[in-house]
């Protein structure tokens, strides 16, 4: 006999409408120059555009990076935000980002055969040096996330101007690596392919998978780190990041501590 189930024109339970949640399909919006692929999302978003819709420019007058530093973007970056209503649970917010890392580096990998890192929460490294970086600005209404702007900017084309001194050490762009730089369009399509799949993870509740690739990419783990919180710094060694996407320290009296938000300030 079979056990009970939910039967024709029961409820589906939570999680079989999170698995059957249709894969994302893209709109794009491009532009030659806005001050924040962000701002524009922001204002597209309130008025109501769909999740998927993709704003690209080629430059930015005012690109920002997290805890409001500037990004520098000049013509031949690759710079978009994608505008995402998730309503995935605000707990694992941290995912989103985390899952637009993954898609970076995948790209990047599939555009120059190498290896890109990942350095905690959502930097990408290439060689030692940052290559991009996720902003993602989020509204939480109760305990969802209603609507996520998922900003990704990547160094792709060395620029003939002047990089600005705090660049000149720490950053990469990826015609250093090559002969000639990827194509961003390519590289564009390259990123929103595989972010589709991380996604989908995302919202079928696959943290396990999300965190294992994550930590195969992870720049840190085994490290020792000290990372800067709101409530003062944690010194320890990197165990990678949990299944919520928390950065895991091992303190010198053994104890784990998960760090939910920070910046790690120092690691060797
Ligand atoms: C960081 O590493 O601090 C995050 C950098 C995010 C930069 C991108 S470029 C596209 C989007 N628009 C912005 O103003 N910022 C993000």
């Amino acid at each position: 006999m079979c056990a009970a189930g939910t039967g024709l024109g029961g409820e589906l339970s939570d999680d079989k409408k999170l698995r059957e949640r249709v894969p994302l399909s893209f709109s794009f919006e491009w532009f030659d120059e806005v001050s924040s692929t962000n701002d524009v999302a922001r204002q597209l978003a309130e008025s109501g555009a769909a999740e998927g819709t993709v704003v690209v420019s080629k430059s930015q007058t005012a690109g920002r990076g997290r805890h409001s530093r500037r990004w520098f973007s000049p013509e031949g970056g690759l710079y978009f935000t994608l505008i995402l209503r998730p309503q995935s649970p605000a707990a694992k917010a941290q995912l989103l980002a985390i899952a637009g890392a993954l898609a970076v580096a995948d790209a990047i990998e599939l555009a120059t055969l190498t290896s890109p890192q990942l350095k905690w929460p959502n930097d990408i490294y290439l060689l030692g040096e940052k290559v991009g970086g996720i902003l993602t600005e989020t509204q939480v209404s109760g305990e969802f996330v209603k609507l996520a702007l998922l900003g990704i900017g990547v160094n792709v084309q060395r620029p003939d101007a002047l990089v600005p001194g705090s660049l000149q050490q720490g950053a990469v762009w990826l015609s250093d690596i090559g002969r000639t730089a990827p194509d961003t369009k390519e590289l564009l399509t390259a990123v929103l392919g595989s972010f589709t799949a991380w996604y989908q993870r995302l919202q079928s509740s696959d943290f396990a998978t999300m965190r294992d690739a994550y930590n195969r990419r992870d720049l840190l783990i085994g490290k020792d780190l000290e990372v800067e919180t709101r409530d003062g710094v944690v010194v320890g060694r990197s165990k990678g990041i949990d299944s919520r996407g928390a950065l895991l320290v091992s303190d010198v009296s053994g104890a784990t501590i998960a760090v939910t938000e920070g910046e790690v300030c120092s690691w060797s």
